[in-house]
C-alpha cells in the first residue's frame, strides 16, 4: 500500500530564524509575499509566531479593538507599551514592530526619538511605525540616527481622521495619487524600511510598490503590495465595530466566546459544573482525623458557628 502524501496544515511551519528588516528586503527581492499582522497580548502573539507570521504589529487599532475607544487618537505611550511587553514575550521569531501613537512623535523629532526608543529598552521590539508623509520626514530620520528602524504609513492615516473628514479611501483622484507616490518616496529617502499603504486603490498601491526600492505593506492596497497586514480582531471575528471593506474574516471567534460563557453560566446555574474531576479531593484517612480533631476540640468561635460537617463528604 503506497503511502498518501499528507497535506501540510498551514498551522505547521519548519523551524525558522527570527525575521529582520533584512528579511523584509530578501523577501521583497524574491518577490515573496511578506505577511504581517497585529498583536496585542501573549496568547495572541504566540499563536502567530507558531504559524509562521513574518512581523507583528502593536497597532494603535489596540485603542479601538481592546480599549474600546472610539477611534484610535486616545491610546498612550504606557498603555501600547504594557502591551507591547506581553507581545514581546509571546514571540520568539517574528519582527516586533510599535505603533507610535497619536502625540507621541508630532510635537517634536527629540520626543519621536525617545518614544521610538522606549520600545526598543523596554518592551524589546525591533523597529516602530509611524503615520505620515513628507510632513514626518525629518523624524523619521531623526529615528533612523538614532538606529531604530522605522516603518512608514501613508494613504489613510487613522489618527488623521479628524483632518481627512472621516475613514476614506485616498488617492483616488490624479493629485491624491500623486501625493501618495511623493508621501512613500519621502519616507524612502528619510530612511524607512518598509511603507504601509492603507485604504489605497489598488493600481495606486501597485505603482507606488514599483516605484519603491523598499517592501509596502498593504491593508486595503490590493494585491499588488510586497505584504499584507490585517487587524487581527477583524481576521478572528473579535470586533463588533464596523469592518472596512478590505477586512476578511476567517473565523467567527466572537460567536464561539459567547456560546462557550453562556454554556458555562447555564452549567453553574444547573449545578452541571463543577463536577468531581474539576475538584481536589483529600485522602480519607486525613479527612476522618480532622473531623474527630473539629469534633474534640470545637475551640473557636467561628468553629462553633459552622454547620456540622456530614462524613465522607469531599
Ligand atoms: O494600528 C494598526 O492596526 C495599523 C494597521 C492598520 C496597519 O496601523
Amino acid at each position: 500500500m503506497s503511502a498518501q502524501p499528507q497535506a501540510a496544515s498551514p498551522s505547521v511551519v519548519p523551524s525558522r530564524t527570527k525575521t529582520t528588516v533584512l528579511t523584509f528586503q530578501e523577501k521583497r527581492q524574491r518577490q515573496q509575499p511578506i505577511s504581517m499582522l497585529t498583536a496585542y497580548d501573549y496568547p495572541t502573539a504566540q499563536a502567530a509566531d507558531a504559524v509562521g507570521i513574518d512581523a507583528l504589529l502593536v497597532g494603535d487599532s489596540l485603542a479601538m479593538v481592546v480599549l474600546g475607544h472610539p477611534n484610535t487618537l486616545q491610546v498612550t505611550m504606557d498603555e501600547m507599551l504594557h502591551h507591547a511587553r506581553a507581545v514581546s514575550r509571546g514571540s520568539r521569531h517574528a519582527l516586533l514592530i510599535g505603533d507610535l501613537p497619536f502625540m507621541s512623535y508630532q510635537a517634536a523629532p527629540e520626543e519621536a526619538v525617545r518614544n521610538a526608543g522606549r520600545y526598543l529598552k523596554e518592551a524589546g521590539l525591533d523597529a516602530v511605525k509611524l503615520e505620515g508623509g513628507q510632513a514626518m520626514a525629518e523624524t523619521v530620520r531623526a529615528i533612523v540616527r538614532a538606529g531604530i528602524p522605522v516603518q512608514g504609513h501613508v494613504g489613510l492615516t487613522p489618527q488623521s481622521v479628524h483632518a481627512l473628514g472621516g475613514y476614506r479611501v485616498q488617492g483616488r483622484d490624479a493629485s491624491g495619487a500623486r501625493a501618495i507616490l511623493d508621501d512613500a518616496l519621502a519616507l524612502q529617502d528619510a530612511g524607512c524600511f518598509s511603507i504601509v499603504l492603507e485604504s489605497v486603490p489598488a493600481r495606486v498601491a501597485a505603482y507606488v510598490t514599483a516605484r519603491l526600492a523598499v517592501p509596502t505593506i498593504g491593508i486595503g492596497a490590493g494585491p499588488g503590495t510586497s505584504g499584507q497586514v490585517l487587524v487581527l480582531h477583524d481576521l478572528v471575528g473579535l470586533y463588533d465595530g464596523l469592518a472596512p471593506k478590505f477586512t476578511k474574516r476567517y473565523a467567527d471567534l466572537g460567536q464561539v466566546l459567547r456560546d462557550a460563557i453562556a454554556t458555562y453560566r447555564a452549567e453553574v446555574e444547573s449545578g452541571a459544573f463543577p463536577t468531581r474531576e474539576h475538584g481536589y479531593a483529600i485522602p480519607e484517612l486525613e479527612w476522618q482525623a480532622f473531623l474527630s480533631a473539629v469534633a474534640a476540640a470545637p475551640s473557636s468561635e467561628a468553629a462553633r458557628a459552622l454547620p456540622k460537617p456530614v462524613a465522607g463528604t469531599r
